[in-house]
């Protein structure tokens, strides 16, 4: 066989619709065969059906008792904000004044920029999260050190320059170049090898005016890269936008008055959007980052699936570290399925484990790329061990359902249930 070819026996799920809207939207072989040549997938389905088409000295991994998926994608946090997790605050404005912005400082030195990109990429593999859309911080060297050791990697990693020029410390303002910086790192960075950039204006209050508009127009010069910002997470930030912007009729309307929404832009949280805000979401092609565990953590409310998808907005799932407790996107399904039951609605395992990766895909614009095991998809996939702790082994020696084992992955696991995480179909990660 050739060299690049290798096979996994495992459980394999994956998604080619979401299942909240369509019944047959994932494929599901208990006994299955991932054939994957070239780090992209070659193959996958019943072991039965597939193993006779290996070529007769192929090497199968025995997995068997454990579960692939495509790897989780983590469309919403801040790399820069690692070493401040769980850092006390009575909500995000404080928050960001205590303890963000004095941390997102110290990227101004390429050294401790790059050796926190390195243990960021490091727990995110542990967790199985193979593509991530980052936060750098308003310094270029920030963006430069996340990209030099995701490409030393050649893992799939969306991330941009943070814009910002106004309310905040001067040590972190933009002064004239942050739009000119950002071109430039897009002409450095955007589509080398496997690294993306996203254009990533703060959220409205730290921008003037005029970089809110300088940004569209970058924005519309490179209509391929992402867009990222934050969107109505808390009630004292919202009440402020309406301050700044008593023109526009909601918070969501000041991006899109600047013409900051469309296809590949990420606006992460979206918790007090109204049902027009939701309609623009997708009318405009943008997609919805949704957060919980950073939103429980400060408070800032509960974000609402039933409306969201009542208008077919596009979601998918963030962890928002800092702000968010936990780099497992599992932790993060977690919540979710929490916040959804307080807001009188109900989150099934499938749609969790959907929305955490062709979801996703979906939402950037990058399905066929990653967030599936459909041949020509990158092989950045997980194995999952079911029997990670004693309790968990005790709980999924009981199923009944693919529901009920997705359940226990989405409510017990975190990172010692990724037994094993690959990238462009090289072992990137083993437990
Ligand atoms: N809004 C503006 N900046 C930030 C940030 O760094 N984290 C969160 N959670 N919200 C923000
Ligand atoms: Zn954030």
């Amino acid at each position: 066989p050739p060299q690049t070819m290798q096979a996994y026996r495992a459980s394999l799920l994956h998604f080619h619709a979401d299942p909240a809207f369509d019944e047959k939207a994932y494929a599901w072989h208990e006994d299955g065969l991932l054939i994957v040549e070239d780090g992209k997938v070659k193959a996958a389905g019943d072991y039965a059906a597939l193993a006779p088409t290996l070529p007769p000295n192929a090497a199968v991994q025995d997995m068997r008792g454990h579960l692939i998926t495509p790897g989780f994608i983590d469309t919403h946090l801040h790399y820069p904000q690692t070493d401040m997790i769980a850092s006390p605050s009575p909500g995000l404005l404080p928050w960001l004044e205590t303890y963000t912005f004095p941390t997102e400082r110290r990227f101004e030195d390429p050294a401790h920029a790059r050796a926190t990109a390195e243990f960021f990429l490091d727990e995110l593999l542990r967790c199985g999260t193979t593509t991530a859309v980052v936060y750098c911080t308003v310094h270029p060297q920030s963006v430069d050190a996340f990209f030099e050791a995701s490409e030393a990697r050649n893992l799939r990693m969306v991330a941009g320059k943070v814009l910002m020029d106004r309310h905040c410390p001067d040590f972190l303002r933009d002064l004239e170049g942050g739009v000119g910086d950002s071109a430039a790192l897009i002409d450095k960075w955007h589509k080398r090898g496997r690294q993306l950039y996203a254009i990533t204006p703060r959220f409205a209050p730290t921008s003037t005016d005029a970089q809110l508009r300088a940004t569209a127009e970058l924005a519309k010069a490179y209509p391929d890269t992402f867009i990222q910002t934050h969107v109505s997470e808390n009630k004292d930030e919202c009440k402020w936008v309406g301050e700044l912007h008593p023109q526009a009729r909601s918070y969501l309307d000041v991006y899109e008055r600047f013409g900051l929404m469309r296809p590949r832009a990420l606006f992460g949280h979206c918790i007090w959007l109204d049902d027009e805000d939701f309609a623009r979401m997708a009318a405009t092609g943008s997609a919805a980052a949704v957060c919980p565990t950073s939103n429980l953590f400060l408070g800032s409310g509960l974000f609402d699936f039933e409306k969201a998808d009542g208008a077919r907005t596009l979601l998918s799932l963030g962890t928002d570290v800092g702000a968010g407790t936990s780099f497992s996107m599992l932790q993060t399904m977690n919540e979710a399925y929490k916040v959804a039951r307080l807001k009188g609605s109900y989150l099934p395992a499938l749609r969790m484990f959907y929305l955490a990766t062709l979801g996703a895909a979906r939402a950037m614009g990058l399905e066929g790329t990653i967030g599936s095991l459909a041949p020509g998809a990158e092989a950045d996939f997980v194995v999952l061990d079911p029997k990670a702790t004693p309790l968990m082994a005790r709980r999924t020696a009981q199923l009944e359902s693919l529901e009920e084992l997705l359940f226990a992955f989405a409510l017990l696991g975190d990172d010692r249930s990724v037994k094993a995480t690959y990238s462009a179909g090289k072992l990137v990660h083993t437990r």
